[in-house]
């Protein structure tokens, strides 16, 4: 797989560093609150394991998948709900957890079906943001690191569900995409 990498954007120590500050931040925030920590399948699934447990508050999971259409390296905002949520979330203290921002469609959307089910909070917790990519006004409460416009794989990220489970983020070839 790392043939296939332009050259590694992020490394495993990075990440776990950052990790460690994202969740003692929310181990502040959300202290006495019990959030429901909800992980986005399936990118997030490394960042949302390795996020929780550095937590220390006593917590709940939960799990949906959400996806865009087709192997393609750009959201087009068409989304489809592919598993919900198995609880109620009224009244509760909702944290997504995703891999990546990119346009904010998908984040967008899944925020307003989510707040028709009169959560008390619903916050946002991404591993990357690939700010300049964005089409819509969707800011993440909390985010690991700011990328460029790169296509960006590894640590969960894929392309055509492959590198997923590379323990760095890495950038793509672009022969390998094009
Ligand atoms: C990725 C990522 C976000 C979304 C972000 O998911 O996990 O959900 O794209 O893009 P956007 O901000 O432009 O909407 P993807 O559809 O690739 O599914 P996956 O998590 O299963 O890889």
């Amino acid at each position: 797989m790392y043939r296939d990498l332009k050259k590694i954007l992020i490394t495993k120590e990075e990440i776990d560093k950052r990790i460690k500050e994202l969740a003692a931040e929310l181990d502040k925030d959300y202290a006495g609150k019990r959030p429901l920590m909800v992980a986005i399948l399936k990118g997030s699934v490394m960042f949302y394991a390795d996020l929780l447990r550095a937590m220390t508050i006593p917590l709940e999971l939960d799990f949906m998948c959400i996806s865009s259409y087709g192997n393609k390296t750009k959201s087009s905002g068409e989304i489809k709900l592919i598993k919900d949520l198995d609880f109620s979330i009224e009244g509760r203290h909702l944290v997504i957890v995703e891999d990546i921002v990119d346009s904010g469609y998908t984040l967008s959307y899944l925020k307003r079906m989510l707040y028709s089910r009169h959560p008390e909070s619903v916050k946002i917790c991404t591993l990357l943001d690939k700010f300049e990519c964005r089409e819509t006004p969707l800011q993440p409460d909390y985010k690991g690191f700011d990328i460029g416009n790169e296509f960006v794989v590894g640590y969960g990220l894929d392309y055509a569900e492959k590198y997923r489970n590379l323990p760095e983020i890495g950038i793509l070839k672009e022969e390998i995409y094009s």
